[in-house]
Order: structure tokens, then sequence, then C-alpha cells
């Protein structure tokens, strides 16, 4: 069942916006004025996916900056270690980093999920 989950002066284009619909997290993307909804927690870690970047129908997560489409919800490529530029850093933290790095890599990541969605006048309408 479709409801009305925002307006669409509420998401300028290349924005996104958490919402909920049906007690389901969700991010509505605005990608060159279509609307395109997306689960709202990363498939690697549960990151709330609002947070990161959209640059055409490619959502960057904000959290270890894996990649999926909008359009699909397709994982498209895998979570990346952080950098910590050319400083050199104290062994205790280098270790921190190269263990969490590690384990980063043993997560499995996942496609997300997406909504059917609708625009009727100003109102976006989802089905979750
Ligand atoms: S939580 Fe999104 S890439 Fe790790």
């Amino acid at each position: 069942m479709f409801v009305e989950v925002a307006r669409m002066d509420d998401i300028a284009s290349g924005g996104m916006i958490a919402v909920e619909a049906n007690g389901k997290e969700i991010v509505l993307c605005n990608y060159d004025g279509k609307i395109y909804t997306v689960s709202r927690r990363c498939g690697h870690t549960n990151a709330p996916l609002e947070m990161g970047t959209l640059e055409g129908y490619i959502l960057t997560c904000p959290m270890h900056y894996s990649q999926f489409d909008i359009t699909t919800g397709e994982a498209l490529s895998g979570p990346v270690p952080r950098s910590t530029g050319d400083e050199p850093l104290p062994e205790h933290l280098k270790n921190a980093l190269q263990y969490t790095g590690m384990l980063l890599s043993r997560i499995k990541i996942y496609d997300i999920g997406t909504y059917p969605v609708k625009v009727e006048g100003n109102s976006i309408m989802v089905d979750a």
C-alpha cells in the first residue's frame, strides 16, 4: 500500500532524505528530478546511507565508502579503508587500523533493498 512520505520540494535534485514508511527506514534519492528509493541501512554494516553522497545514480556510504546503484540496489563496490594521509602514525594506532581493515575485508557486502515509488502532484508515495 502506497503511503505519502515526503513532498517533492523536500528533496533537491541530487539530494537524499531519510523517511519511514510502514516501519521501514528508507532513503529517497532525487536523481535528475526522478525519485528512487533504497533501504536506509548499508549492505555492509548498516550505516545510515542518507549521510553518504549521491553522484548521478551512485550512492556512496559515509562509513567505509561502499557504493550502490540506486536504480537497482546493487552493490557496485566494497568497503575501502580510510586514508590516514602521509603522516606517520603511532604504532598502536597503525595496528588498530590494520586490524579494523582486516575485519572490514571479511564482512560480506549485500545489495540493498529498493521500493516501489510514485509521485502524485507534489506528493512522494512509497509502497514499503
Ligand atoms: S557500513 Fe557502509 S560501507 Fe561499511
